[in-house]
């Protein structure tokens, strides 16, 4: 009747200051979950029976199982989150044009508030982002070299796919899973000057990735992005950082190097370090979809923009609807959360403490993530060659219904420092009784780790095997 809708987004009323500090105080000894629960969804149980025929049929490949057949899913953390109610209200604006959409706009500036850059290309997910970056690359430099703190397994493999020859540069510390390094995920900075100085022409970029997730999930410190950054300068290389989980690493930096600074101020200085970046909001987006690429160079975006409309969609979607879009564009507000990060990082913790409990050698410190099980130590029997990490993951499934991946040698063969298995934890999904079962079970499998010889691949694909291959009990 002539009067606008006015959209109201209500803010959580504050706390009296008392209930506050109370809160605070409680919550160091104490942590719960920051939310309520107002949909569910069921969790399916399935007998020991059962699971043995489902992993027959799934040729013992956890990828290949039904989610109905899964009791606990801690295969990924990615595109599983739970999304807020007001994500939920934003998909209900969402305009769907093909062009020049609102919640593009929206989209737009929650991602460059996000990370300071002014130029940004929506992408369906990572892999879009890997896939542009990667054939840009190739262009560029022929036969060329792409060192990294830790590749993570789709990129390696789509920089592989376009010629590239890829280098994992760890630190010596995070190569001993008992000692104590705040952060574990940086950039081994010496090697890799000394690889600039001999190869630079053959570099076209410097990557890293916050959280290390091929390396437990392990933070970087921003001393670590600033030293990096001034070695890629001294070569004129740019520094593309991927912020998959970034608000969960500047997390970390808050507490390990005791800033007084808000997480997001926190990013906004990790980023200004960067050329450039990339993001699958899979993760720390808190959507079930999306990414972006987002860059300071003007003639640089506009190069990408011509790949992404080949591969991806037009420069205001990218390969996502209208819905995708505001759920990311609010994601990227609610994951700065400190309230939020703190029961994330504590959940982590929580769970990593209940396995080590039970006997079961772990990475630590515990990451951001995720909690990986040290496999080669779990089940000290089986010879790397039969795939110990696998094999763990196979017997969480069978004792209790339980998805886990490994991140070992069947995923990055014999670039793999570790034989994982991780054990990574969905956003907002699970409660500590979820977890509690979870720890149970592993210890129900280390019991009886003397029933487990190992697996042989029966099939297998010339690149990310580990999604498709088919494997044999031994
Ligand atoms: N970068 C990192 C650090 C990742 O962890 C992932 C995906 C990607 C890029 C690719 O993004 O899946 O949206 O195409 N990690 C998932 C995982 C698959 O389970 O860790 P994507």
């Amino acid at each position: 009747m002539g009067v606008n809708p006015v959209r109201v987004q209500v803010p959580p009323p504050a706390l009296p200051k008392r209930f506050n500090s109370l809160l605070t105080s409680l919550l160091l000894k104490l942590w719960f979950e920051p939310y309520k629960i107002k949909v569910v969804e069921p969790i399916f149980f399935t007998t020991k029976k059962e699971r043995k025929k489902i992993l027959q049929k799934a040729g013992y490949n956890l990828f290949r199982i039904p989610s109905h057949k899964i009791t606990i899913d801690l295969l990924t953390d990615s595109g599983t989150n739970a999304m807020s109610e007001h994500q939920w209200a934003k998909i209900l604006e969402a305009d769907e044009s093909y062009a020049g959409a609102e919640s593009f706009e929206r989209f737009l500036e929650s991602v460059k508030e996000f990370t300071g850059m002014p130029y940004i290309l929506p992408v369906h997910q990572g892999r879009g982002a890997e896939r542009i970056i990667a054939e840009y690359f190739s262009k560029k430099t022929k036969n060329f070299i792409i060192p990294s703190n830790t590749h993570f397994d789709t990129t390696k493999a789509n920089l592989q796919y376009k010629g590239a020859k890829t280098l994992d540069l760890i630190i010596p510390e995070a190569l001993n899973p008992e000692i104590y390094h705040p952060f574990k995920g940086n950039m081994n900075t010496d090697n890799l000057k000394k690889l600039l100085k001999k190869n630079h022409k053959k570099i076209p970029a410097v990557f890293m990735v916050l959280t290390n997730n091929s390396m437990a999930g392990q933070p970087v410190s921003l001393e670590n992005v600033k030293r990096t950054k001034e070695i890629c300068d001294e070569f004129n290389i740019p520094l593309w950082l991927d912020i998959s989980r970034i608000a969960e690493n500047a997390y970390f930096i808050k507490k390990r190097e005791k800033k007084k600074k808000s997480v997001k101020k926190i990013i906004r200085e990790i980023l200004s370090y960067a050329d450039a970046c990339y993001m699958s909001t899979k993760k720390d987006g808190i959507v079930n979809i999306g990414g972006f690429i987002a860059l300071r160079d003007k003639n640089l975006y506009e190069e990408l923009s011509m790949l992404l409309i080949l591969w991806e969609g037009f420069p205001t979607y990218g390969g996502l609807s209208g819905r995708d879009l505001e759920a990311v564009a609010q994601g990227l507000k609610e994951v700065v959360d400190e309230r939020y990060l703190e029961y994330r990082i504590n959940q982590v913790k929580f769970l990593g403490e209940e396995i080590e409990k039970r006997g079961i050698p772990v990475y630590k410190p515990f990451g951001g993530h995720a909690v990986y099980v040290l496999a080669e130590k779990a089940f000290p029997h089986i010879r790397r060659q039969y795939f110990p990490g696998h094999v763990f993951t196979i017997a969480l499934y069978l004792e209790g219904g339980i998805r886990t991946v490994e991140i070992g040698s069947l995923m990055h063969g014999e670039d793999a420092h570790f034989e994982f298995v991780r054990y990574a934890i969905p956003r907002r999904v699970y409660t500590e009784s979820h977890l509690k079962y979870v720890a149970e079970i592993s210890g129900e499998v280390t019991k009886n780790k003397k029933m487990w010889k190992g697996v042989k691949i029966v099939k297998e694909s010339p690149y990310l095997r580990h999604f498709t291959a088919e494997f044999r009990l031994l």
